[in-house]
């Protein structure tokens, strides 16, 4: 797979509740910022997607990816709260590096979530996949070491078995561009299984990530508050999944904002809607069922 080996280096921040978290020196960004990895991926993706419900409701097991493994905060909360439900767990993790994780696993004595695990996360940095009994649950975790925006355009990409969720935690858009273009999210969204129902919730609420989503083909609606964010971003293949659908109110917000237009290149820029980008947002059957 084409890796692109960034050459940051990572250290760990105290943030304000004490909390510990990783931080990127060559981003410049702290992984989760304000109330730390634990509770933000337990809002954003456990609760949200309702995870243990879903996988009691799925003998044969759920399918998850994790797109930024980095220091593996989400899967390991995924895991924490799903270990005691017999149960099958696939985990599919993507990253172009497994610097942040083999740090973490150094600072286990700071980063206490991944205490348990090490094991685990050192096999799977080693060698890309493990499989393991966590208490009830069956785990298969395999990590696609490739750069992703990449990954999703080769055949290859259609082999991988096919999402129920996906917990979407790239850097910032300003910062990481390459993994918020309109083109990734099409591409994302053409993997998926139409008839397997898929949500992706993500940290973000932006103008520009929302309509990248709608154009790619998501129903979209407002995400849980996380405590560092109040609201977040929900996109699902099926309406279903999706409590509180964005509006034709908030379609007439996207159309007056500055800040609308999908980056199509994967350069951070701000822009307001094109009006080819209006007529395809508007006509998309989310506004014309709501
Ligand atoms: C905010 S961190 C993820 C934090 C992680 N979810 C956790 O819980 O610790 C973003 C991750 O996205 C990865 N990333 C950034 N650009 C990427 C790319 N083009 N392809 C694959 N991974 C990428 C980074 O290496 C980094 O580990």
């Amino acid at each position: 797979m084409g890796q692109e080996l960034p050459t940051a280096d990572y250290k760990i921040v105290r943030l304000a509740n004490g909390v510990h978290s990783l931080h990127s020196v060559a981003h410049r960004e702290t992984f989760h910022p304000v109330i730390g990895p634990v509770a933000e991926a337990r809002a954003l993706y456990v609760d949200q997607l309702r995870l243990r419900e879903r996988l009691s409701a799925h003998p044969d097991g759920v399918v998850i990816w994790d797109v930024g493994l980095g220091a593996a905060a989400n899967p390991l909360a995924v895991l924490r709260a799903t270990g005691q439900i017999k149960g099958r767990i696939q985990l599919v993790s993507f990253d172009h590096t497994t610097e942040p994780l083999q740090f973490a696993v150094t600072r286990s004595d700071c980063l206490d979530y991944l205490l348990g695990y090490e094991s685990y996360l050192k096999q799977l940095a080693a060698v890309r996949h493990v499989r393991f009994l966590d208490h009830c649950l069956s785990v298969d975790w395999q990590l696609c070491l490739a750069d992703f925006p990449t990954l999703l355009m080769q055949p290859k990409a259609a082999q991988i078995p096919k999402p129920h969720a996906i917990m979407f935690d790239a850097y910032s858009p300003a910062r990481n561009p390459a993994m918020w273009t309109q083109p990734l999210f099409a591409n994302l969204f053409r993997l998926l299984d139409p008839k397997r129902p898929c949500a992706l919730p993500t940290y973000s609420r932006s103008t520009m990530l929302r309509v990248s989503l709608l154009l790619a083909g998501f129903y979209v609606g407002s995400g849980h508050a996380t405590g560092e964010k109040e609201e977040t971003t929900i996109a699902a293949n099926t309406l279903d999944l999706i409590n509180e659908p964005l509006d034709r109110r908030w379609l007439q917000r996207a159309r007056k904002s500055t800040s609308a237009e999908p980056l199509w290149e994967p350069v951070y820029r701000q822009a307001p809607l094109r009006p080819e980008t209006w007529e395809k947002l508007r006509a998309h059957s989310q506004f014309s069922a709501s």
